[in-house]
């Protein structure tokens, strides 16, 4: 049974149990209709305790149902079915009540929690927004303004700050069930509230809560749910519930059939299921992490593991290299203390987790190590053979290399098939990505640690196979190169950059070159100059900028002219890239914002399917997780091989 019910004296428990998490499906649904009316018919029953099974309370409407027809009873006419009891209903919230989770419990007359447990509305990140009476009844509840914060940011809140916002009527520690119980034998005799949609929304600041419409509109960059959310808050000011929730009804059925709502639920399950088809093998327990260089990667791989729970200990070339490195892993630290997210205790923690050495042998009993030294092969290999004589022989050697043949670094060590590549994204303790590059011959159970270790960091671990840039940097450096392509036929630095913005990236890929610095990949060109294929097209105005001096926003020029922190596009620069053209014969051409997109795209797809071609990425949702992870492809597109499904084009 989905749904049970169960009588003990005066309270009814009925119990959801529909794994993993409890989503309202169809079955819940009906169940709960079921138990409304087998509780209501009990004479003997005064209350009604609503929980869950398992890991949470319902964590939202069955996302998978979304495709298909709805089928009744729909999730707002059981939130208004529950609403409409004689009796009270006490919602008694674990784990994570979300969407229509959440609603279910404000249909209810009563909310208690336990303090671990998590509430939020988070269905704007899905393009949708809360469709069965979130709406109306959050800003009836806690306010207009923070309920508009709850659902535009999508954020869960905490049980604490939930009790604060009036979200949940008591914070009870221990068992939920016995909790809850507890607080309905106390309310039992109590007159019952008056139902949410029976209230008025709190008195508000009405200029704050437009200034707060404008931010959100601004920041939404294109993506519909969040504009959709600012107006239903709007609607459940002005008009009454029975009206917002039929406005509430027809958002919510447009935004479901809204590509951008196919995207962004394409993303949601692709990322929850990538790598499961990693072959098996058994993850080495994880308790100790070697880090070889502490410089950007390395302090940022270090923190990331320490924040997680793990031992870290970092080496580096000299004393003074150890010295910067920790100096970088604790000012993060500090950043994250000082910001609230760590706490005092976790802090030290930390920091009694990390050490720095000059000495591999300090490395003698990680688990795994991870190497981020300069993107050099010989480098890596010096690294790798030091490493090979001091880890115990069931450790994993990593590489976080951005470019470099996997492979070919392993065969540094005896035993090539204990070595893989982590790719980390850069800040490391932030970014979600990890790319789990998988040499040919690597051991199964180095492959399942490394899978592990990204759970444990809780990254999005996306395996890969080995070829130049693994899956994200190989397709960025085929776009990078049709921009350049571009900017030699007709477009400017600034047309490429604003056309991207427009599509929904964060930032065009001449700003984004400009913030990383030029030199490093000008470095990477000049050693790559010997075995460039003479008859290939090459754009050399990278080259000349840097000769130039101009490594970007560091030295106040690049691209674009610095000032301060605007960007200004400059006269000198585009007169590089004119005499570029005239000097390679090339009569320019402006290109519109839709044909540079559109090359972009279509460079972006056919390299995917190159990708695939190859068995670098295992499935086309791979590819679509890292570019929207890691390179800012708007989330709401579903990425590039989604685009090119929904386009009808085979993949
Ligand atoms: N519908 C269907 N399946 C869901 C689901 C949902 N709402 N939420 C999670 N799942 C599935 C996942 O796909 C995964 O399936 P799998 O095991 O087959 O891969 C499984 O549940 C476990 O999910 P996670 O791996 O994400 O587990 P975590 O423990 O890491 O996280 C969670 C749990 C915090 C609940 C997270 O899954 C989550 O954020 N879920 C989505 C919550 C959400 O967006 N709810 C709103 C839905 S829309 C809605 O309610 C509309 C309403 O207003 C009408
Ligand atoms: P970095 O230059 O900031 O740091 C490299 C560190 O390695 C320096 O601190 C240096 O002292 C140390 N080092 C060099 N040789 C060493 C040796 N033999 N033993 C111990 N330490 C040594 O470089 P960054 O940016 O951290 O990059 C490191 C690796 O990560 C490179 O392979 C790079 O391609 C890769 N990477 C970089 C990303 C980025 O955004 N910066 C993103 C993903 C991967």
């Amino acid at each position: 049974m989905t749904v049970s019910v169960h009588t003990d004296g005066p309270v009814a428990f009925v119990e959801i149990d529909n794994p993993p998490v409890n989503a309202a499906s169809h079955a819940v649904r009906a169940g709960l209709m079921d138990a409304l009316a087998q509780t209501e018919a009990d004479t003997a029953v005064q209350a009604v305790v609503l929980l869950c099974a398992g890991r949470t309370f319902v964590a939202g409407a069955d996302v998978r149902e979304f495709g298909k027809p709805p089928v009744a009873p729909l999730l707002p006419d059981v939130v208004l079915a529950l609403e409409g009891a004689t009796k009270p209903w006490i919602a008694a919230l674990h784990g994570t009540a979300l969407g229509g989770g959440l609603e279910i419990a404000l249909g209810c007359a009563y909310r208690v929690a336990v303090p671990t447990a998590r509430m939020g509305l988070p269905e704007v990140a899905l393009g949708l927004l809360p469709g069965a009476g979130g709406t109306v009844r959050l800003p009836r509840l806690i306010g207009a303004m923070p309920a508009l914060d709850m659902m535009a940011s999508g954020k869960p809140v905490g049980a604490a700050r939930a009790f604060e916002l009036g979200l949940v009527d008591a914070v009870r520690e221990g068992d939920v069930r016995t909790a809850a119980h507890a607080f309905a034998l106390e309310i039992i005799d109590v007159d019952m509230p008056v139902p949410l949609s029976a209230r008025d929304v709190p008195e508000f600041d009405a200029g704050a809560l437009h200034q707060r419409i404008v931010a959100i509109e601004a920041k939404a960059r294109g993506q519909n749910s969040p504009k959709a959310v600012c107006e239903a808050v709007l609607n459940a000011t002005r008009m009454d519930a029975s009206e917002a929730l039929a406005a509430e009804r027809a958002l919510f059925l447009r935004l479901k059939d809204d590509p951008q709502s196919r995207a962004l639920r394409h993303i949601f399950f692709a990322e929850r299921s990538v790598g499961k088809s990693l072959p098996d093998g058994s993850a080495l327990p994880l308790e100790h992490i070697g880090v070889v260089g502490g410089g950007t990667m390395g302090a940022g791989i270090a923190v990331a593991a320490l924040l997680a729970g793990l031992r870290v200990t970092m080496v580096e070339r000299d004393a003074d290299a150890v010295a910067a490195g920790r100096t970088r892993v604790v000012e993060v630290l500090d950043g994250s203390f000082k910001r609230g997210v760590l706490s005092e205790d976790g802090h030290a923690h930390c920091l009694e987790a990390f050490s720095g050495s000059v000495d591999y042998g300090a490395l003698a009993e990680a688990d795994l190590v991870i190497e981020a030294v300069f993107e050099d092969m010989d480098v890596k290999h010096a690294v790798f053979e030091a490493l090979d004589a001091v880890v115990k022989p069931e450790a994993v050697l990593a590489t976080n290399t951005s470019y470099l043949d996997v492979g070919q670094i392993a065969q540094a060590v005896a035993r090539p098939a204990r070595v893989i590549g982590l790719h980390f994204f850069s800040p490391a303790h932030i970014m979600k990505l990890l790319e789990l590059v998988i040499p040919v011959g690597a051991d199964p159970d180095a492959v399942a640690t490394g899978a592990a270790l990204g759970k444990r960091l809780r990254k999005i671990t996306v395996p890969s196979g080995v070829c130049d840039g693994f899956i994200g940097n190989r397709i960025m450096s085929a776009y990078r190169r049709a921009c350049e392509y571009m900017i030699e036929d007709g477009a400017l630095p600034a047309d490429v950059d604003q056309a991207m913005r427009g599509f929904g990236f964060p930032m065009g890929i001449f700003e984004m070159q400009d913030l990383a610095g030029l030199d490093i990949s000008w470095a990477m060109r000049k050693r790559q100059s010997a075995t460039r294929d003479p008859a290939e097209r090459y754009v050399d105005i990278a080259d000349q900028l840097c000769e130039q001096g101009r490594f970007g926003r560091k030295t106040g020029l690049g691209w674009y002219l610095y000032d301060g922190k605007s960007a200004q596009v400059d006269p000198e620069v585009t007169a590089l890239i004119e005499a570029t053209s005239a000097r390679k014969g090339i009569t320019r051409t402006p290109l519109s914002e839709d044909e540079i997109m559109g090359r972009i795209l279509d460079v972006m797809q056919a390299e995917g399917r190159a990708i695939l071609a190859e068995g670098i990425a295992a499935r086309a949702e791979d590819i679509d997780v890292v570019m929207v992870n890691g390179y800012g492809f708007p989330r709401w597109r579903g990425g590039p091989m989604f685009m090119t499904s929904e386009q009808g084009a085979e993949i």
